[in-house]
């Protein structure tokens, strides 16, 4: 079938993009769903740092490529061997395939699924090739998704039902910043109550982990950024204290304020500046959790002597350790009961025309969410 999408055809692309516009609406050919796949349409999407990483180059993937992959849409057709979805049902999309049989699967960890993140690199189904193509020409697929177009071909590893009549828009936020925030926090840094929290960096990520630690009953909940509206943001949606990293003495200053460093700080703006930050203000016998994707070629230097000293934790976050089929529906009851108010998160929408406008809000840090409804 002919769907409308935005394709990314040439990386790295500069900004400002509401000029260079690195993503063009263009009419592309999509092949029907494949044994266990979905044909999808897509009602709402969300513009993540992950999407801007790419069209900016700080995370390489082929090109072309039709980006976009925190969404919500509804099944159109279930393909073959798809038994248990049906034409009408609501779906949440998750940027990692998990064949439920690898090792990571089989030990719980889908977001480390061996052939769901191969087959996310090539740019292509975790089912073997791609159903995107313009003038015969192959178009790939971004982690599984694809999402900024009318419809979608995905694996039905990488959907997760949703019984919930929540709006698509929102929906959308609890594919990528909700389950990588909120995950990061009750998963991998596995926040308990009465514990101190500190957040460093606060876009849609940053500020669901922000909610998640309100959620977990964390005791203060610190919010740094080098933006002022974020850290007025942050205020309103639960942040105890906040900090910009601008400051030379921002380190000290938190220190202070918590008697010696928070419990655990998390790493959420893509940096390691931000990510030295959140190392520096944990306390001694805390834990570090970074979940922001800083450029591949950058890296940490840091003294493994106050590691061991320190007895001090550094943990990775993808995908917030989640196992989506059981967390999607739970943050979303959350969500429902007013534990985690998500809605806080969506700060405007427009059409596909309005995508490379969104991107710049993104990039300038004048949005949280900005979410492409269809
Ligand atoms: N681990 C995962 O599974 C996963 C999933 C989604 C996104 N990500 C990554 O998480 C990061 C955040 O994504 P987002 O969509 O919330 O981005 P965003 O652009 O909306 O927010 C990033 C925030 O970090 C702030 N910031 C930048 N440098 C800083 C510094 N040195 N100190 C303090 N704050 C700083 C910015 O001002 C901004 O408010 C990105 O790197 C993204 O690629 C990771
Ligand atoms: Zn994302
Ligand atoms: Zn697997």
């Amino acid at each position: 079938m002919k769907i409308r999408a935005a394709v990314l055809n040439a990386s790295p692309v500069a900004a400002p993009y509401a000029q260079t516009k690195p993503l063009a609406i263009e009419e592309l050919e999509l092949a029907p769903p494949g044994h266990g796949e979905v044909l999808v349409r897509i009602r709402a999407a969300g513009l993540c740092h992950s999407d801007l990483s790419v069209i900016d180059g700080n995370r390489p993937r082929p090109v072309p490529m039709v980006l976009g992959h925190e969404a919500a849409g509804e099944v159109v057709e279930p393909g073959p061997g798809v038994d248990n979805l049906e034409k009408g049902d609501r779906v949440i999309m998750v940027f990692v395939p998990s064949c439920g049989h690898c090792a990571p699967c089989s030990e719980g960890r889908p977001a480390l699924c061996e052939p769901g993140n191969a087959a996310n690199g090539r740019g292509e189904l975790i089912g073997g090739g791609k159903r995107l193509s313009a003038n015969g020409k192959p178009v790939n697929h971004h982690i599984g998704v694809s999402a900024f177009a009318e419809h979608a071909v995905i694996s039905r590893r990488s959907l997760v039902k949703v019984e919930a009549e929540i709006p698509h828009e929102i929906a959308a936020l609890f594919g990528c910043a909700v389950l990588t925030g909120v995950g990061a926090v009750v998963n991998t840094a596995k926040v308990r109550a009465g514990e101190s929290v500190a957040v460093v960096g606060l876009g849609g990520v940053g500020l669901s982990a922000l909610l998640g630690a309100a959620a977990a009953g964390a005791s203060r909940i610190v919010a740094v950024d080098l933006a002022e509206d974020k850290l007025r943001i942050a205020r309103e949606l639960g942040a105890t204290d906040t900090f910009n990293a601008a400051d030379p003495d921002v380190i000290d200053r938190i220190k202070a304020a918590t008697r010696g460093g928070v419990d655990h700080g998390l790493e959420m703006a893509g940096s390691v500046k931000a990510l030295d930050l959140a190392y520096q203000i944990t306390r001694r016998g805390g834990t570090t959790t970074t979940a922001g994707l800083a450029a591949p070629s950058h890296s940490l230097s840091l003294a493994p002597v106050k590691l061991v000293a320190e007895e001090r934790t550094l943990k990775g976050s993808y995908v917030g350790s989640c196992i989506p089929l059981r967390d999607i529906p739970r943050f979303i009851e959350l969500y429902q009961r007013g534990k985690l108010p998500v809605d806080k998160l969506l700060t405007s929408t427009s059409g596909l025309d309005g995508i490379n406008e969104g991107f710049d809000a993104l990039a300038e840090g004048r949005t949280i969410r900005h979410v492409i409804v269809m």
